[in-house]
């Protein structure tokens, strides 16, 4: 199996062939284990990201395949070496390089107003809570999905059972803070979806509820960091994709702490904030670009990240009691907008916050007795 790739054929079209090859029932392969490296293809350099892609597996216990990640026409030749444990990309019973498997260049967006089936997604923060239904959606509506997390076991569990569902969904150990990581998720995501995005979903935030005379420095930066420096810079990265697929969308999850005062924290609040006015110059600046950017409020939601105030009774009934729909959110009631905010049903909606809130920030006074 051991073979030189052929310097003619661009990334996008290995992948293809990869896929199938993985895919393949009987295995072409001896598959150990579920991770994919990917590298520069020079023997000299360091593998430059590390993508996991359900039921793909080493060859040989070696990388499975070796690509030049950045390069989307073809490979140079002079970067060529034979590795270890080549993949030989070309179909076993033709010998030669599948070029239906080729042709298959474009995205397959059905056309339909209520599907995202074809279409590619980038989802942060997919391993819990509110992303995790994000991406529960998004794949069960036939979306072809990559997300992120810094937990490898977590992402590596969600994999699994996302596989086991039949969703498409790959993903990236990558810390969100850090500027090399997320140019380093961008460039998987280019080679994966072969440059083009359809649907931005920055959703990783974190919070830290203080006093605002108790923040440190490093909490403070840390909170900025993630939940808004982190979901700018991903924007600046992904929006050649987004221009490219033609029809783009990003859908950023900030709070309603961002438009009330709820007790969250001021940084948190601030941050959050500051997603929103994001949203609105976006959606007016990359507007010539057919992207769309929108943003989803969510009120208290039960994930892992308040998971110490659901067993506070005294908190629970206070919020409930405060809000019109008498509960709090599931990760479900946030996903579901979403989703439908990534439609093309939702087409011309573009520049929007909207809460999900059960009626919490639009609840004024209500009185207890009648007033005539
Ligand atoms: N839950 C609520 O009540 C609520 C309300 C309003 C808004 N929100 C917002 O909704 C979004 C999702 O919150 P959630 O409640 O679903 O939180 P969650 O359950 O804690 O999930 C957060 C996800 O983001 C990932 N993540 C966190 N920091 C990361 C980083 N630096 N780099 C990469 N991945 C990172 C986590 O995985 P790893 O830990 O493995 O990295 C996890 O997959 C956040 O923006 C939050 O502010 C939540």
């Amino acid at each position: 199996m051991q073979q030189q790739l052929d310097s003619s054929v661009p990334n996008y079209k290995l992948y293809n062939i990869m896929q199938k090859i993985i895919s393949s029932n009987p295995p072409l392969l001896d598959y150990t284990s579920c991770s994919v490296s990917i590298f520069h293809f020079q023997p000299s350099t360091k593998p430059q990201c590390n993508m996991m892609i359900p039921n793909a597996k080493l060859y040989d216990r070696k990388p499975v395949f070796a690509l030049n990640s950045k390069s989307h026409n073809s490979l140079n030749p002079k970067k060529h070496s034979i590795c270890p444990a080549i993949l030989d990309f070309r179909n076993p019973i033709t010998n030669h390089f599948d070029t239906e498997e080729m042709a298959e260049e474009e995205s397959c967006i059905s056309g339909t107003r209520w599907s995202v089936k074809g279409v590619h997604a980038l989802v942060t923060g997919g391993t819990s809570g509110i992303g995790h239904a994000i991406v529960e959606d998004l794949a069960g509506f036939g979306a072809t999905l990559h997300t992120c997390a810094r937990n490898e076991a977590e992402l590596i569990k969600c994999l699994k059972e996302w596989e086991s569902k039949g969703f498409q969904v790959t993903g990236s150990v990558c810390d969100m803070t850090c500027q090399a990581q997320r140019e380093k998720l961008i460039e998987e995501v280019d080679f994966l979806f072969r440059g083009k995005l359809n649907i931005l979903v920055n959703n990783v935030g974190i919070n830290y509820r203080k006093p605002t005379v108790e923040y440190s420095a490093e909490e403070f930066a840390k909170l900025r960091i993630t939940n808004f420096d982190s979901a700018y810079h991903l924007c600046q990265l992904a929006h050649p994709l987004l221009k490219e697929s033609r029809k783009g969308s990003i859908v950023f999850i900030s709070s309603i702490a961002s438009v009330v005062s709820l007790g969250t924290g001021s940084i948190y609040a601030a941050s959050k904030a500051a997603i929103n006015q994001l949203t609105k110059n976006l959606a007016c600046e990359w507007a010539k670009d057919n992207i769309r950017s929108n943003c989803v409020a969510p009120g208290c939601t039960r994930t892992p990240l308040v998971e110490h105030l659901l067993h506070n009774k005294e908190f629970m009934d206070e919020m409930t009691s405060r809000t019109p729909l008498q509960r709090i959110a599931e990760a479900q009631d946030v996903s579901s907008l979403v989703a439908f905010l990534c439609l093309p049903a939702a087409s011309y909606i573009t520049g929007q916050i909207i809460s999900v809130d059960g009626g919490l920030t639009v609840n004024g006074f209500q009185p207890s007795f009648r007033i005539t």
